[in-house]
């Protein structure tokens, strides 16, 4: 059987890689589409010649569906249009802090016409009756406790809040990692799920070995959000540079604090995930890496959790009450 999500992406398995920015690159979205679900390749942030050796690379290394993420913000939606005109490839997966009514209504229907599919990633009820008004093909309803920029509402909130307003597919995200989340995505009428955090240990991303291990070493209270004060905020591993951050924005007003955390994440991140200093850079999760304690190949981490997700959903008649 096919659900519409596999039936709009043209996928086989309802599973969706969330785009990790310069981190979920060619040989991990390659790998998760041969794999069945939808590779998103994290170039949002990139400049734009690099945005297009990503994407030219992927398409070399698979010929199934994948996304390329654009963050749909006045000064990069500019320069990813360009990209996509270029490339042309399969699906847009468009994301923001806050999503832009006129923005979607102005690009969506231009990609579209060139035979573009639309994800939108949406952490708010407003974000994704936006994106279903400019045109979406499929939302995907992100809670708080997912990886990367953190929102304000949790998944099991979100999700059937966003299932309630709008008659696209939905897909959850934020803290599914096992059969359990996964199997409560369904429950909450979500129609697939995306992952990004369980990702991070896959045999195929290429982040340093110490960064891996730390995420597999994590428990409970592991992870921390920071940078509020360039409302742009984040979860990453707690350490030394999370306690620095989080004592400049009670110290500080928030003016001053967001000077001094200017150009944080992506050098932070580029110290803690690539050159493994656990302790002075960024390792940006969701709290859900609590759960996550091996690395796998990336057809694995599908597998497992849509196997068990199936599981867990077949046993579900047994709960008496
Ligand atoms: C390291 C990292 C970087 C991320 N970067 C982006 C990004 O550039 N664009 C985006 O739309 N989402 C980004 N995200 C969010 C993911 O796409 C996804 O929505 C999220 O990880 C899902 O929650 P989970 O981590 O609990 O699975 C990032 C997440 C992580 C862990």
């Amino acid at each position: 059987m096919t659900n519409r999500v596999e039936k709009i992406l043209g996928i086989k398995k309802p599973v969706i890689q969330g785009a990790m920015a310069f981190t979920s690159l060619a040989p991990l979205v390659s790998a998760v589409s041969n794999a069945g679900g939808l590779g998103v390749l994290g170039v949002g942030y990139m400049p734009k010649d690099a945005s297009i050796v990503e994407i030219e690379k992927t398409k070399k290394l698979t010929n199934k569906p994948f996304a390329v993420n654009v963050i749909m913000q006045e000064g990069l939606v500019e320069q990813a249009d360009e990209v996509l005109e270029e490339t042309q490839p399969p699906v847009v997966y468009a994301d923001a802090m806050r999503l832009n009514d006129s923005l979607c209504q102005k690009y969506f229907p231009i990609w579209q016409k060139k035979g573009m599919k639309i994800i939108v990633k949406a952490s708010y009820l407003k974000d994704a009756i936006t994106a279903e008004k400019a045109g979406a093909n499929l939302v995907i309803a992100k809670g708080w406790e997912g990886g990367g920029h953190v929102s304000f509402e949790s998944t099991m909130a979100l999700v059937p809040q966003i299932v309630n307003a709008i008659s696209v597919p939905i897909i959850a995200a934020g803290g599914i990692v096992d059969g359990r989340s996964g199997a409560a995505a369904f429950a909450l009428g979500a129609e697939g799920i995306e992952m990004g955090t369980a990702f991070l240990v896959s045999d195929e991303l290429s982040i340093n070995s110490r960064a891996k291990d730390a995420i597999i070493a994590a428990g409970d209270m592991s992870t921390v959000e920071v940078s509020y004060a360039n409302d742009a905020p984040f979860r990453m591993i707690a350490n030394k540079l999370s306690e620095q951050i989080r004592k400049t924005e009670a110290t500080h007003l928030k003016k001053a604090a967001a000077e001094k955390e200017q150009g944080l994440d992506a050098d932070a991140i580029r110290m803690g995930m690539y050159q493994g200093d656990t302790e002075n850079g960024a390792i940006m999760v969701g709290q859900d890496l609590a759960l996550i304690k091996s690395r796998k190949s990336a057809k694995q981490i599908i597998d497992d959790v849509l196997g068990d997700t199936r599981k867990v959903l077949d046993s579900l008649n047994d709960i008496e009450f």
